[in-house]
């Protein structure tokens, strides 16, 4: 339902969740992509190439971009795609437990549990692609720093219904909407295109799984459950969004940490891909209820709405 405007919308009906989970059975089984066979791994990196789409580099558009070279420019892309996937492996590693966690109780022979057991082969692909693409440029892995990380283990641990498929829907949305322009994007190494590729095509049924239960589930919140959830939906996206780039790619690439960080905190280009990037997840979100008070605010900050 929609609260948007205090006005209460009924929900528009949604097909049964045992018909939907059967339905992207059908295209995992038509649609499924071994990493290790399908790129090929081996092929050389054209130096000239950059790492992932420079217009989503969190320095583009600044006066410290402008002042670099070419080749630090392209390096610094390399290792920003490395972070983001470094962050993506992190929060597929907590979806995974999160969906565990989730069918544990139900009917194990259901279309819903066979689903989510086929997302989580799909994400157990993805995490070793993203990290053998990283290994293939060379590059270390950046992980979230401790707090983020024991933060991490509190929201895998306790997050169950609207909660667990919401954050879920930020992590896999917003990584979406960078992969659908790093695949098509010609001046970006190969195997970034491939990778990206074959996330979009898998990520595709997942995004429609966790859409669907979050309806569902978001439903069925008391007002006190909207109001945490409302609250730690924001924190969550305040935070995947604040990980995305580590800062440790500045220094990689010759940068000092501190001063490209607040340039990219001030970009206005970066913060403007972004909201642009996440105005579908909001307004999903906002439609269901999930969006309002704190959570508002969290998402200004972290410029995504
Ligand atoms: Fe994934
Ligand atoms: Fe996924």
């Amino acid at each position: 339902m929609s609260i948007t405007g205090n006005r209460v919308q009924p929900p528009a009906p949604r097909p049964p969740r045992q018909e939907t989970a059967a339905r992207l059975l059908n295209s995992s089984a038509r649609k499924s992509f071994d990493p290790n066979v399908e790129i090929d791994w081996d092929q050389p990196l054209d130096p000239a190439l950059y790492g992932m789409t420079p217009e989503w580099c969190s320095l583009y558009g600044t006066e410290l971009w402008e002042s670099m070279s070419q080749e630090q420019r392209v390096a610094l892309t390399a290792h920003e795609a490395a972070s983001i996937s470094s962050t993506g492996i992190w929060f597929e590693m907590i979806l995974m437990q999160m969906l565990l966690r989730d069918i544990y109780w139900q009917d194990f022979a259901s279309a819903h549990v066979r689903f989510a057991l086929t997302e989580i082969g799909d994400e157990c692909r993805h995490s070793a692609m993203f990290a053998r693409a990283a290994q293939t440029y060379g590059i270390p892995s950046y992980k979230p720093g401790r707090v983020l990380m024991w933060l991490g283990t509190f929201f895998k641990s306790t997050s169950t219904g609207s909660l667990a498929y919401g954050g879920t829907l930020f992590a896999e949305e917003i990584l979406d909407m960078m992969q659908r322009d790093f695949m098509r994007d010609a001046r970006i190494q190969p195997i970034t295109r491939e990778v990206s590729k074959i996330h979009v095509t898998e990520e595709a049924r997942h995004i429609r799984f966790a859409r669907e239960e979050a309806i569902r589930k978001a439903a069925e919140l008391t007002r006190l459950q909207r109001w945490y959830v409302r609250l730690s939906l924001g924190g969550v996206a305040f935070f995947i969004v604040r990980t995305l780039v580590s800062p440790e790619v500045y220094r990689a690439v010759g940068l000092d940490p501190k001063q490209a960080r607040r340039a990219a905190r001030h970009n206005r280009h970066y913060s403007a891909m972004l909201h642009e990037g996440c105005a579908g997840t909001v307004e999903f979100l906002d439609s269901i209820g999930l969006i309002g008070g704190p959570s508002a605010l969290l998402l200004r900050r972290a410029h995504i709405a």
